[in-house]
């Protein structure tokens, strides 16, 4: 696992942008898994810069999202689809039947999730996986406790998780409480992984996934198992270290 620590958001938004850039130009269809959440938005702003100015390609690129809350439809804009399309999908040419996220309002969950897995597996895994951490120190929504051999499936959201995503939501009981998830054995499964942290709230959870021994109950730590992860944090996240 390498660690990269940065002086600011600015500059761990550039260099995962670089880094994923590096597979998209080496790649051209390559399959990227993209996260959501506050901090990965940065890292979107320098891909649509770079669209713009440079004309990198998307034309056979494939995206698979980590997660999405159950009950929220594509155009709810606190759907992940809502946020995927306004923070990057949208920007570029990408084809609309290469974009790929887990249905929250599937009539049946469970046949979802197994959809999930094949699309993941039928595209050929995934090259690069983006991801956030949660303040607990989960990756997607794979809370503490997750088996490090799930794939995807349904997650009852923990209180934190909820207390921590509804500063997204007008108001607390608007949070989703169940999510669909990529699992812990689908994200490790990606060829390459860069995780992104910024500001001293998410410190602790660097520091678990760093410092303390690899347990289920930092889902994150699954991560020092993984051959090629590049972890990316600004100076506030590492300042536990
Ligand atoms: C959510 C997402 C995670 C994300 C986390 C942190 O729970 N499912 O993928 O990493 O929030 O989000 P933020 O970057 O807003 O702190």
């Amino acid at each position: 696992m390498k660690l990269i620590v940065v002086k600011n958001s600015d500059e761990m938004s550039k260099l995962a942008a670089e880094k994923m850039l590096a597979v998209i130009k080496e790649k051209p269809n390559a399959t990227i898994g993209l996260a959501t959440g506050g901090t990965p938005k940065g890292v979107y702003a320098e891909l649509r810069k770079d669209h713009q100015e440079n004309g990198t390609s998307y034309g056979q690129i494939k995206t698979v999202n980590l997660d999405e809350y159950v009950g929220l439809s594509p155009d709810d804009p606190n759907s992940y689809h809502y946020y995927m399309n306004e923070e990057f999908l949208s920007h570029i040419n990408i084809k609309e039947e290469n974009i790929h996220l887990p249905n929250g309002i599937a009539d049946d969950l469970q046949t979802e999730c197994k959809r999930y897995e094949e699309i993941i597996s039928s595209l050929g895994g995934i090259d690069l996986q983006l991801l956030g951490i949660g303040h607990n120190g989960h990756i997607g929504f794979n809370e503490p406790g997750t088996s490090f051999e799930s794939r995807t499936h349904l997650v009852h959201l923990t209180e934190e998780t909820i207390q921590a995503n509804s500063r997204y939501f007008d108001s607390i009981d608007d949070v989703p409480t169940k999510a669909l998830t990529m699992g812990i054995k689908t994200i490790l499964e990606s060829n390459e992984i860069i995780l992104v942290a910024n500001g001293k709230e998410k410190a602790k959870a660097i520091k678990f996934l760093v410092e303390d021994p690899i347990d289920e109950l930092v889902p994150a730590s699954a991560l020092r198992s993984h051959a090629n992860v590049t972890i990316i944090v600004d100076e506030a996240a590492a300042s536990l270290l």
